[in-house]
């Protein structure tokens, strides 16, 4: 695909002033995007290698611009397996955002929470990921070395402190990848929990996987939007998700402006 112009612009000004970070807005996420001072923005559609977004609450637009007086490349939105059906498509950003020069990948997502203490509304600093999403890519790694966790120890730190400062003790955990998009049964999270999961959502890991072989230094957060399937009264709707998560947005957003002031 020829790139558009947008998206040439978009290049030229990354080109000029390399973003420090890129960050991904999970869903319902959206107005995390006001903190950004946009020189460029681009619809997905308009990027080689994604698509337009097909999910409530996710406005399938990248931005380039400013914030805390730093350079930062913000999808406005993701894209899951499951309105694509290609890895490669999920993938996609990380590459972009490889490409326009970025080092760091901030991924935000919203989760059910496991843990008894991921309540609606409480940030979880993603320590390690369960991914199990088939096909599994990583058979390259199968010669028994241990794969680490592809979550940086530096970036992890760079949260917990620019959440101590806003008063927010974040909990750290594992996120269960799963490919929806339904919500899982009781027993799932039974079997998750007993896996050692203490939130789950259907984004994150393969991307921060990608991401962290492909050299990108990467962090996540998920904001728990509900509690997961079987741990509370009644069904989870999606939209009680995007309301938890738009419930939320300005302490992601003072959250991930302190991390990007703390960024070198
Ligand atoms: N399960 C999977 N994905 C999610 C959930 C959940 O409970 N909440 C938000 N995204």
């Amino acid at each position: 695909m020829m790139p558009t112009l947008a998206f040439q612009r978009l290049l030229d000004c990354a080109q000029a002033d390399r973003p420090v970070a890129a960050i991904v807005l999970g869903s319902g996420m959206g107005r995390v995007a006001e903190r950004l001072r946009a020189v460029q923005a681009v619809p997905f559609v308009e990027v080689p290698g994604l698509q337009a977004t097909s999910v409530q609450g996710h406005h399938g637009q990248v931005s380039l611009g400013d914030w805390a007086g730093r350079r930062v490349l913000l999808f406005e939105g993701r894209l899951h397996y499951y309105e694509c059906q290609s890895w490669r498509t999920v993938a996609a950003p990380l590459q972009t955002a490889q490409f326009l020069g970025t080092r760091v990948l901030l991924l935000t997502n919203a989760a059910g929470g496991i843990h008894d203490a991921l309540l609606p509304g409480r940030l979880m600093l993603v320590r390690d990921h369960i991914e199990w999403n088939r096909p599994y890519c990583w058979q390259g790694l199968m010669r028994g070395e241990v794969r680490p966790s592809p979550y940086s120890p530096r970036l992890r730190q760079l949260f917990y402190d620019a959440g101590l400062t806003l008063g927010l003790r974040l909990h750290e955990g594992v996120y269960a990848a799963v490919t929806g998009p339904c919500y899982e049964t009781p027993a799932e999270i039974r079997a998750l929990r007993a896996w050692g999961a203490d939130a789950v959502g259907m984004s994150t890991a393969r991307e921060v996987q990608l991401a962290h072989d492909a050299g990108l230094e990467c962090a996540a957060v998920s904001l728990i939007t509900n509690r997961a399937a079987g741990l509370s009264d009644g069904p989870i709707h999606h939209g009680e998700v995007l309301t938890n998560a738009a419930a939320q947005a300005e302490r992601l957003a003072d959250l991930l402006e302190g991390v990007l002031r703390r960024l070198g």
